[in-house]
């Protein structure tokens, strides 16, 4: 049971579910949100257009997930989690963030998911300063995968160097056992 950290476009991974950060809306955006969007197609949209508002304008909270179908990514499936914005630490930005990739993975155990690739979640537009955001992320996927054993691939997937090296950097901190991607 170890974690993957690879650099790569997340839209081209042959995993089973890739996760998506996303905004409330669910409604697509820049980033790897749109990056996703544009790979899967239209219906993708659609399908988050059909999930229900929780409140107005508002599918999916910070912290939570939902997930849809991967139309024409390779990935069977798209989880939808959306982060939490960087304010400066103070207003629950680690246990939101810790809650997006808990819920990630619980939804794919609810759908037999065995393989899952994140990207690094509020680390772009959302603001949330790498390091501390790799050793939230790294740790929790640790304690995760410990617990219940399922998914059994999980894939960091950096789209920059830093990245990977911020996550790497939180492994080794943490003495988190990473693997080498299958070749
Ligand atoms: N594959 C993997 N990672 C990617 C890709 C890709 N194709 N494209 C971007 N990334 C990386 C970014 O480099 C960054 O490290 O994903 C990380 C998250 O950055 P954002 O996509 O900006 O996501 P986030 O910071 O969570 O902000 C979410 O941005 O796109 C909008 O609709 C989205 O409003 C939401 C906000």
């Amino acid at each position: 049971m170890t974690i993957e950290i690879i650099q790569s476009d997340i839209t081209t991974l042959r995993v089973d579910a890739v996760v998506n950060a996303a905004n409330e809306t669910l409604l697509g955006g820049g980033g790897v949100d749109g990056a996703i969007h544009r790979a899967a197609g239209p219906r993708l949209l659609a399908a988050c257009r059909a999930l229900p508002e929780v409140r107005p304008h508002v599918r999916c909270p910070a912290g939570e997930a939902r997930i849809t179908p991967g139309f024409d990514l390779p990935a069977r499936y798209v989880i939808h989690t959306v982060g939490p914005v960087w304010r400066g630490g103070d207003a629950r930005e680690p246990e939101l963030l810790a809650a997006c990739h808990r819920n990630a993975l619980r939804l794919a155990r609810e759908h037999a998911i065995d393989s899952i690739a994140f990207p690094a979640i509020s680390c772009g537009v959302y603001g949330y300063p790498r390091d501390a955001a790799a050793a939230v992320a790294v740790a929790v996927l640790a304690e995760e995968q410990d617990k219940t054993r399922t998914p059994h691939r999980i894939v960091l997937c950096a789209f920059d160097a830093g990245m990977a090296e911020a996550w790497r950097a939180a492994a080794k901190r943490l003495h988190v056992p990473i693997g080498d991607p299958p070749i």
